[in-house]
């Protein structure tokens, strides 16, 4: 693999790095032991460190000169997974593993940290932003929200993520929205329970909770234009305790996901107005919370020419697709671009890789050298090597 020579040759640190930290995953907010570990290793390589932004949040940073400044983000996060590997990195936690590969994520980031402490070919500033919190809780925002980009600003960030299914050796990405929009909501559908056996003396709440169910699904297929991209899916649904009692209430969970603002109004006015009015027709109430979470993904146009440039001086042009589908899962690296240009990519973890999020998964260490490759061209070109691009 062409990777940066000397990136290859702390191949075998940052696998070590990357297992020890799979070892001990920690939650949202909780990533004390991994923050602890990522600011240890950027003050080894001379790197700048703060501390503290969004409770567990490491940014380092490198001031190379004048010129522009660079953001590199990675999370550091793990997931509420039990872990079914039984390798001896394996999670040594219970309950917890890093199955979403961000103990990869924030290795890959150290990796380039070092080299580029080490040989600093570039005119300008780089920040390493370690964000806790990816998953579910948006550690992303609120580090923008503690001031991030205020504190530490940037021309320009950029973001990674490892993908299953997309070949070692290959990078994804495109212009333009990229992650969809993730909202979740509840709806609490309150009847009067009664006798299973006399259902005329009560008001079944399950009919009418069916009936949203059904009614959601032309939301997407009747009302949002085809050839705009959402999803509304009924992840859960609650009701009753045993077989001869009508309950008083059934509960209704799930996930909305869309790319245009309008979209996402539309998808949630029309489920309000479908619980509101199927739950009159049946006698029951219904009670909405609709809750906005991920903004969508959008990468920036010549920040994503960039970032292809600098995969593509990695693996070679033939194995940059830079005009990827974008996909309806959401990452909270959103909320940078929001307040920053930038670009996110996807580096192939391999074919024969477990799924993201399977209590299967592990980070491919295969690609360690590939993805601080990347991010050091990416700074290298970014903000100009003086000479030619060398494999140091
Ligand atoms: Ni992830």
């Amino acid at each position: 693999m062409p990777v940066i020579n000397r990136i290859a040759e702390f191949h075998a640190d940052m696998t070590a790095w990357r297992r020890r930290l799979h070892a001990h995953p920690e939650t949202a907010f909780e990533e004390r032991r991994t923050a602890d570990f990522v600011a240890a290793k950027l003050g080894e390589f001379g790197v700048e460190v703060d501390r503290g932004l969004a409770v567990t949040g490491v940014v380092g940073t490198i001031e190379g000169g004048n010129g522009p400044a660079i953001g590199l983000r990675a999370d550091m996060d793990a997931l509420f997974v039990s872990e079914a590997n039984d390798f001896a990195h394996a999670s040594a936690v219970g309950g917890k593993m890093h199955a979403c590969g961000h103990d990869g994520h924030a290795v890959m980031l150290l990796g380039a940290a070092r080299y580029l402490a080490e040989t600093r070919r570039f005119k300008g500033t780089v920040r390493f932003i370690f964000q806790p919190a990816e998953e579910n809780e948006g550690g992303g925002r609120v580090m923008v929200e503690d001031g991030l980009f205020d504190k530490f600003p940037v021309d320009g960030v950029y973001g990674m993520h490892n993908w299953p299914g997309l070949p070692v050796g290959r990078f994804a990405l495109r212009a333009g929205a990229m992650k969809a929009a993730c909202d979740i909501f509840e709806i609490t559908v309150t009847g009067r329970g009664v006798h299973a056996a006399m259902p005329h003396l009560g008001a079944d709440p399950i009919p009418a909770a069916c009936e949203m169910v059904s009614a959601f699904q032309t939301i997407v297929s009747r009302a949002a234009n085809p050839v705009d991209s959402a999803v509304l899916t009924v992840t859960r649904f609650r009701a009753g305790e045993t077989t001869n009692v009508i309950p008083d209430v059934a509960v209704l969970g799930g996930t909305t996901r869309s790319f245009l603002e309008a979209t996402r109004d539309m998808i949630e006015a029309r489920m309000r107005l479908i619980a509101d009015h199927v739950a009159a027709a049946h006698g029951v109430a219904a009670e909405v919370q609709y809750e906005r979470r991920y903004p969508s993904l959008v990468n920036h146009r010549k920040e994503a020419e960039t970032a292809a440039a600098a995969a593509a001086a990695v693996v070679g042009a033939d194995n940059v697709d830079a005009d990827a589908p974008p996909n309806m899962g959401a990452e909270d690296f959103a909320y940078m671009l929001e307040r920053v240009p930038g670009c996110y990519v996807l580096i192939g973890a391999g074919e024969s890789s477990p799924p993201l999020h399977a209590s299967t998964f592990d980070f491919n260490d295969e690609i360690l050298a590939i993805g601080a490759s990347y991010w050091a061209r990416l700074v290298e070109t970014v903000l100009g090597v003086p000479a030619k691009l060398e494999m140091l």
